[in-house]
């Protein structure tokens, strides 16, 4: 019997976020046994319930008769509330229906996208999210090339000069503002310098904006697509900003329309288009002015809340190098010198993991946003937990995982 398998699937592996989930699904109940609440700080996905006028609407559409099959690509209508939307909260008013594709969320645009560009090299910026890594960027026929972020007091900033030799060999830039996972947001100088670059260059930009309606202190949430071309393709989803994980949609523009009717065909291939009733749900969600407006405005408040709780407690252990958060719900924390060498043997990055679930608290290992360079560092979530919570693991957090230990000022 002939079994052969493609390389696109043979290639791929189980994220780590996936296994650590999968692993705290027995850790967790049997540290409940101890009277203490667990703490899910591996989360990618807000702990808030999808808010009622996001249900509303969706059950408005099934009652409209939205279940036949869907124009592949996206309906016009679900388009037309896009452009809308991209308009009204962003200030892109020159994007038509013919640059605009309706996905399953994030992922699938982000397949479909990698897909259609059809491999070589794909130059990202280090630490990167798990899931590009380890799923689309090897099941599109990608190898990855990582540009790390330079950490310097407090801030992360991009070297110039490295991301200029590396754009010479790369075929794309994978880029992610708000950052997963470090919470960095892009500003719109940065994102100038890097897209002049890539236009020396000619490498075309994928810019992942999953988390675009989280940004902190006022701060503004630039898509590269307002820097205008057609070089740019921006992905974005509905899953994170209105705790709709489960409902898989989102969209990708790309002011390229002969791109966009590709990726059309892509999809009509693989999906046939994303469920109608969803879209006719988004469609009126996004374009939604209240309550929309005041629920996520409240949201990002109480997630800048947290954030600001973790830095005040966790900032004096790191003398002052902890990176708040500009964006996004991560931190991503470099735990050289507040944690013990990994006895001779173990790997250091599931000794570090296991000491925060020996207190009841799940991360992602740093390793998942690169590789062994990130073996110290973890990956702690701020979106699926109760203030409550937080507050008890961040005093276990203290107590047991850093036994108190601080990491002297510099
Ligand atoms: C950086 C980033 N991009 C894209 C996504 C895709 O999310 P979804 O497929 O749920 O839309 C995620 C989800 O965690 C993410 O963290």
């Amino acid at each position: 019997m002939k079994r052969r398998y493609s390389s696109a699937f043979t290639s791929i592996g189980l994220s780590p976020i996936v296994a650590i989930s999968e692993q705290i699904r027995s850790v967790a109940p049997v540290f409940e046994k101890s009277g203490q609440r667990f703490a899910f700080l591996q989360r990618g996905e807000l702990a808030d319930p999808t808010p009622d006028f996001v249900i509303d609407a969706t059950k408005r559409a099934l009652d409209a008769g939205h279940t036949r099959y869907p124009k592949a690509g996206g309906e016009p209508w679900f388009k037309e509330a896009v452009i809308q939307h991209m308009a009204a909260e962003h200030g892109i008013d020159d994007i038509g229906p013919e640059n605009v594709i309706c996905t399953y969320g994030g992922q699938e645009g982000l397949q479909l996208v990698f897909g259609l560009l059809g491999g070589g090299t794909v130059l990202a910026f280090g630490p990167a999210w798990s899931c590009v890594l380890e799923n689309i960027f090897p099941f599109t026929g990608f190898e990855v090339d990582t540009i790390d972020l330079v950490e310097e007091q407090g801030a992360l900033r991009v070297d110039f000069d490295e991301l200029d030799r590396k754009l010479a060999a790369a075929d794309v830039l994978y880029l992610n503002t708000p950052q997963n996972p470090s919470g960095k947001v892009f500003s719109r100088e940065e994102l100038v310098r890097i897209d002049e670059l890539c236009r020396q260059h000619d490498v075309r930009i994928v810019s992942d904006e999953a988390y675009k309606d989280f940004v902190y202190d006022g701060r503004e949430h630039v898509s590269p697509l307002s820097l205008g071309g057609d070089h740019i393709i921006s992905i974005f989803t509905c899953s994170k900003a209105f705790a709709a994980t489960g409902f898989r949609i989102g969209f990708t523009i790309c002011r390229d329309a002969d791109l966009i009717r590709k990726l059309t065909l892509g999809e009509y291939t693989q999906t046939a288009g994303v469920v109608p009733f969803i879209q006719r749900a988004f469609a009126d969600v996004l374009t939604m002015d209240e309550p929309r407006r005041t629920w996520q405005s409240e949201l990002v408040a109480s997630l800048a809340r947290r954030r600001d709780r973790i830095c005040e407690r966790l900032g004096p252990l790191f003398g002052g190098s902890l990176y708040r958060p500009e964006g996004a719900f991560y931190l991503f924390l470099n735990l050289t010198g507040l944690v013990p060498d990994a006895p001779a043997g173990e790997d250091t990055s599931d000794v570090i993991v296991q000491r925060f679930l020996d207190q009841g608290i799940a991360v992602v290992p740093g390793t998942a946003f690169g590789d062994d360079r990130y073996a110290r560092h973890v990956r702690l979530s701020f979106s699926g937990v109760s203030d409550e919570v937080l507050e008890e693991a961040l005093e276990r957090m203290i107590d047991g995982v850093f036994n108190g230990q601080a990491r002297a000022t510099g």
